[in-house]
Formats: structure tokens, C-alpha cells, sequence
């Protein structure tokens, strides 16, 4: 891993030379590259997909499904048609939500993005289904609370391979394992794993798995739904409408295959190719190198938050990421005078109140690095504490 090198591909490092960006499990910047892959696929190959039965059409078709494939590679899929695109990591969940039908209950990790689990929510209260929470121990899912809460009355488990909150991968083998023997659906929110570690679907053996391309390098506006063939063929769609039926009829309809019967109406196609282009760009890197990576510089942040006062460091050992409080200011008061340091971290709830609530803290300042931050960029964000203790202690 050369990140000097790396840094030379994104043109915000080139506009914007001072920024030490440590906010990288919010959104990742996006290499040339891939914005211009996006741009040459509107100026060059912008046609709508499936349906026209001109060359444009056809290549444009052609470019979606390569996207698709490149993606299904990536996370060792056993074909494309595994593969549903959708906005985000969100809209995933509600999808699975809205769709999957399951008996029995929901369990989920106390420490769920509120994207993982208030869809889930929303179907136990329709359903009438419990749902129950992994609890969290050391900044990691609990083992032990999982083989608790486990059983034959539990319908689905979800958990996150990565909380963004901790930044540790959690002990999935071990709960997909609990899950299994009970038979209970697994869905994996890899929103943090899959841009930052290797991740084989197969080799997990999950059910169904979330994750947002614009946290890998991606544009905006397009993620993915990976689904085992046969749980996607039992979903019902999301949403219905052109580009997804077999044949309509004033009395009735009926539905393609996965993965178009979920791709309702015209789909983000450019979205598609450009996270082609970033799974590419991570292909040629190595996801080990790029998970040690991020662990290493992780590793010197909390080396170094730990020699400053008051501070309390929420991560456990070989994170990928630091969250950490201090006794002497607000997560947003640090943050803020980080960003005058031109240092920018995320500083709140995370989107997981519950897990805040549980830990009995109001948010926690959250540094994340990804494959272009340097070491550079691990001091300045450590000076920038250090002179944020200076202006906040008593
Ligand atoms: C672990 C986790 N799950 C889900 C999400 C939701 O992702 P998105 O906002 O792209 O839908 C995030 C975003 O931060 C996340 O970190």
C-alpha cells in the first residue's frame, strides 16, 4: 500500500492539499477513475437498459450487467444474479424487510445502525414478532448474549460484520454458526467490512448481505442486495412496475426472476458502472493490504489518544476504526476544532442511539481512515486532540 500514491488518483486531495480526511465510514472520496467512468458512460453509452433494441441500448445493457459481475466477483458471489442493485445499504434492509417473509423472531446487535435495525423493527411491529438485541461486550457482538437469545423461535439474526461505531470486526463465523443451527435466516450489514476487508459470501455462508458503494470508492446512490439464489427467489418484490414483470394483464401480473424482480422501473445504471470502476480500483489493491492498512493507522490513533488526558477510547484493539470520548468536551466541541486543524471526523450518535444509550454517552468523536490517508494525517488529527484538551480543560 502506497497512500502518497493513492492520494494522487483523487483530484479532492489535489483541490483541497491540507485535508486530513478521517471520515471515510460516513462516505469515501472517489477516484478519477471512477468519475469518469461515469462521466464517459453518460456521454458516451447513456441508453436505458433491457429494453431497446438498438446497439446504444445493448451496450449500455451490457454495461450494467458487467457491473454486476464485477460486483458479484468481488464478494464471491455464485452469480450475478445473486446481486440486486438498490440505493444504498438502507433501502437494502427495507427491502428485506418489506419482503422477506419469515416465521419467528428478529435478533439483532444492541450496537445496529439505525438502518439495520429500524426496518427490522418496523416488521416485528407489523407482524407481531419480538425482536431481541445482542448485547455488546468490549466494542464486539457477544457471543454468549447471542447463543442466549438464539433458538428455534428465531426467524432471522442480522448482524454487522463492522460496527461503525467500534469498528471491530465482530465474531460472525461464530453467531452464523448459532443462527444456523437453529435455522434461522442471516443477514450481514457489511456497510463497513465490505469497502475495507475481504469479504467471501460463500465462505461466511449468509443469507443475505447489505452494503452501499458509496463507502467503497462509489458514487452515491447505488448499493447492493446480495441474496442466496434461492432466499431471493422466495422474497417478493419491493416495489412493482416497469422492468420487472413477466407479463400484465388488466386482472393480474407476474414477475421476472431475481435479480430484475427486485430493479423496479429505470435503474441507476451509471451508479452500477461507476461502482464497477471502484470495485476494480480495490481489486488492484488487495482488500488484505487495505484492511491492514486501515488497522495500522487506527492502531497509532489509539496509541496516541491514549497518552491524552480524560480520554476514554471506545475501540477495541485492531479496530479499523477509533471512536473515543473525552471527559473534558462534547464529541462535536473536539470535532470542531479538529476541522480547524482542516482534520474532518464524525462526531455524534452514529446512527446507533440505542448503543449510545446502553454505553450511557451522549455521541463519541469517531476517526476513520481508508487507503489514502497517511501517516501525516494520523498526526495532525492526534495534534488537533491535544490542542482541543488545551482549550476545553477545566
Ligand atoms: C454499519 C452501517 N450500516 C448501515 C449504514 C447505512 O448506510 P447508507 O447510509 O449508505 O444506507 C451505515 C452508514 O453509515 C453503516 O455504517
Amino acid at each position: 500500500m502506497n497512500p502518497e500514491k493513492i492520494r494522487k488518483d483523487f483530484p479532492i486531495f489535489q483541490e483541497r492539499s491540507e485535508l486530513s480526511y478521517l471520515d471515510n465510514a460516513a462516505t469515501t472520496q472517489k477516484p478519477e477513475v471512477v468519475t469518469q467512468t461515469v462521466k464517459n458512460f453518460y456521454e458516451k453509452k447513456n441508453a436505458n437498459v433491457g429494453r431497446g433494441l438498438y446497439d446504444l441500448s445493448h451496450e449500455a445493457t451490457e454495461a450494467y450487467r458487467e457491473a454486476r459481475i464485477k460486483v458479484a466477483d468481488f464478494i464471491n458471489a455464485s452469480t450475478p444474479d445473486e446481486i440486486v442493485f438498490v440505493r444504498n445499504t438502507t433501502e437494502a434492509y427495507n427491502l428485506v424487510a418489506e419482503s422477506l417473509d419469515f416465521m419467528g423472531d428478529i435478533v439483532v446487535g444492541e450496537m445496529a445502525h439505525h438502518s439495520e435495525q429500524l426496518p427490522l423493527r418496523k416488521n416485528a411491529n407489523r407482524h407481531g414478532k419480538e425482536v431481541k438485541y445482542i448485547e455488546t461486550e468490549n466494542g464486539k457482538l457477544s457471543v454468549e448474549s447471542a447463543e442466549k437469545l438464539i433458538d428455534h423461535e428465531t426467524g432471522l439474526v442480522s448482524i454487522s460484520h463492522m460496527s461503525n461505531v467500534f469498528g471491530a470486526e465482530n465474531p460472525v463465523d461464530e453467531i452464523i454458526e448459532i443462527a444456523k443451527a437453529h435455522n434461522a435466516i442471516v443477514l450481514l450489514d457489511g456497510a463497513q467490512s465490505v469497502p475495507r476487508m475481504p469479504v467471501d459470501v460463500k465462505e461466511l455462508d449468509v443469507d443475505l448481505m447489505a452494503f452501499s458503494g458509496h463507502k467503497m470508492l462509489g458514487p452515491t446512490g447505488i448499493g447492493v442486495l446480495y441474496g442466496k439464489k434461492h432466499v431471493l427467489e422466495s422474497m417478493e418484490p419491493y416495489q412493482v412496475g416497469g422492468g420487472m414483470i413477466k407479463s400484465v394483464s388488466k386482472e393480474s401480473a407476474s414477475w421476472e426472476d431475481p435479480p430484475e424482480k427486485f430493479e423496479a422501473g429505470t435503474p441507476n445504471v451509471a451508479g452500477a458502472v461507476g461502482l464497477g470502476a471502484a470495485v476494480d480500483y480495490l481489486n488492484q489493491l488487495d482488500m488484505e493490504e487495505v484492511k491492514q492498512h486501515d488497522i495500522e493507522l487506527t492502531s497509532k490513533m489509539i496509541e496516541g489518544l491514549e497518552e491524552i488526558e480524560g480520554i476514554e477510547v471506545l475501540s477495541p484493539e485492531g479496530s479499523s476504526l477509533v471512536s473515543f470520548t473525552a471527559d473534558w468536551a462534547h464529541p462535536h466541541d473536539v470535532a470542531e476544532v479538529l476541522n480547524q486543524h482542516e482534520v474532518a471526523v464524525r462526531a455524534g450518535h452514529h446512527c446507533a442511539q440505542p448503543q449510545m444509550e446502553e454505553l450511557d454517552i451522549n455521541g463519541s468523536t469517531r476517526a476513520s481512515p481508508y487507503i489514502y490517508n497517511t501517516e501525516e494525517d494520523v498526526e495532525k488529527f492526534l495534534e488537533g486532540v491535544k490542542e482541543a484538551r488545551e482549550v476545553f480543560k477545566r
